[in-house]
């Protein structure tokens, strides 16, 4: 198999296999229903002591993992928050796990770093992000917050954790909604923080953060003498996609001094389409954002897009240079391994390049229009059932409903209904939806986000829905 022609031959067995998956994605059951352990019983206790052949390895990919996976590229995918991709973004991945470059340094691959900044340059651009932001790609949200909350809490103390640890340092304190992602926990807690200091603020009746709450919370905190460092603010929280009123959120964070990362994982995609830019005002009072193209941009996962006002703040937080890693490049180059976590890095910004001069701006614009006409289709079927109810507002693609047929008002009650209900939707294999729980409500959560998507697997899910839901009310 190491020969460039037998690489060549199993290669176009692949893609030929490839397509057909596409093709017939839809005959995939959506959601795995593999048992536990299923998968590993099936794999063999040691490894082969001698080399196989690609044919039983792949015979064996399709039979024992194939079953193991959920299609999260099917049209009939609106759980959680997609995953989406593109053939566009594919061919990349083929050619950057290809190149099997490692892009930790500007020399390292100098066109791995000059592409990754020349389309950071067009991401902001094409989501109207302020001029003075520069962007880095990191793997995910999560890495992104934390990078933010690291940042944050070096500039506070002046670099003195880093170079001291916490122990002379004033009990510190992060904010963010009580709706917010739980990487911003995670990241608390890893940066020493304590999560015990992440301070989860109230909501208004849509789920955003209560900007008079917060500032409620600073004061007393400060008054208390501990020493606030961070406000996480979402645009598109995991739960219904609420916007916390980042105007307001960052004239607090500029009165008191404090950092402001803006999570918008998921919903920051919407920002290539002019009418979300709303949500963006204030963000040049901002210090650092987030978002996923690896979510809703058709970008295999992953790649996020993580953006900061002060490139020097991250790289001062993260940059350490062994003699192993000296070069003699002039220091105006970027070595994007400074500006994160981790050192080793992929070669990611190719296949955002694919993508967007694939798609084109209109082309990737028409296609996120096209998932929320869908989104505020399916609203409307919802609405006007009497036996359902939405559950919060709809901003851009994810409908939270529930079942909630007259006469059933006990909250125990409903929740284990819809609980069912998403149950045996799930298992019919035709689709998959998740949920999440809004002021105590079991919520279904469906989000048409997918790259294929269009207006009849909508409509075939919904019709699903009212048979199972006609099913288990009779
Ligand atoms: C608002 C928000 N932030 C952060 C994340 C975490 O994203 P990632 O998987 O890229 O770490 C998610 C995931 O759904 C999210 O919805």
């Amino acid at each position: 198999m190491e020969s460039p022609d037998s690489f060549r031959r199993e290669a176009h067995k692949l893609v030929d296999w490839i397509a057909d998956y596409y093709n017939d994605i839809e005959k995939y059951p959506v959601k795995s229903n593999s048992r536990p352990g299923s998968v590993f019983a099936q794999i063999p206790e040691d490894p082969p002591a001698g080399p196989e052949s690609m044919n039983e390895i792949f015979s064996d990919f399709e039979k024992i993992i194939m079953p193991g996976i959920s299609h999260w590229q099917s049209p009939g995918f609106f759980a959680y928050f997609p995953a989406n991709s593109s053939f566009p973004s594919l061919l990349a991945e083929f050619l950057s796990t290809a190149l099997g470059a490692q892009c930790m340094k500007w020399e390292t691959s100098p066109a791995a770093t000059e592409l990754e900044e020349a389309v950071m340059i067009w991401l902001k651009k094409m989501t109207g992000l302020p001029d003075d932001f520069e962007g880095v790609i990191q793997d995910t949200a999560s890495t992104s917050t934390l990078c933010a909350i690291l940042s944050a809490r070096e500039r506070i103390s002046s670099f003195n954790v880093n170079n001291h640890g916490m122990k002379d340092q004033p009990v510190m304190r992060v904010y963010c909604s009580s709706e917010a992602h739980s990487s911003v926990e995670k990241a608390v807690k890893i940066a020493g923080i304590g999560k015990e200091n992440l301070q989860r603020i109230g909501l208004d009746n849509e789920f955003r953060m209560r900007v008079d709450l917060l500032e409620e919370a600073i004061h007393r905190d400060i008054s208390n003498g501990l020493l606030p460092v961070c406000v996480v603010a979402a645009l598109g929280t995991t739960g219904s996609t609420a916007i916390d009123p980042l105007h307001e959120i960052a004239d607090v964070c500029s009165k008191y001094g404090i950092w402001l990362h803006v999570d918008a994982a998921f919903a920051g995609s919407a920002l290539l389409l002019p009418e979300f830019r709303f949500m963006i005002k204030g963000i040049e009072k901002a210090d650092s954002m987030v978002f996923n193209p690896h979510k809703w941009l058709f970008t295999n996962f992953d790649c996020s897009a993580y953006f900061v006002r002060d490139s020097e703040t991250l790289i001062n937080t993260f940059k350490l240079i062994p003699e192993y890693l000296k070069t003699q490049i002039p220091d105006h180059v970027n070595d994007y391994s400074n500006w994160g976590i981790q050192l080793g890095r992929r070669f990611r910004a190719l296949k955002l390049w694919f993508v967007i001069r694939s798609f084109g701006v209109n082309g990737l614009q028409d296609l996120l229009r096209k998932h929320l006409a869908i989104a505020a289709e399916l609203k409307t079927w919802i609405e006007n059932h009497p036996d359902f109810e939405i559950l919060a507002p709809v901003h851009f693609n994810l409908v939270c409903f529930r079942l909630h047929p007259a006469g059933i008002d006990n909250i125990d009650e409903l929740n284990n209904l819809n609980e069912k209900l998403l149950l045996e939707l799930n298992n019919t294999g035709k689709l998959y939806i998740s949920h999440t729980k809004l002021n105590g409500n079991y919520s279904l959560r469906m989000v048409t986000g997918q790259t294929r998507v269009e207006m009849h697997h909508a409509k075939n899910a919904w019709d699903l829905i009212l048979e199972k839901s006609k099913a288990i009310l009779s």
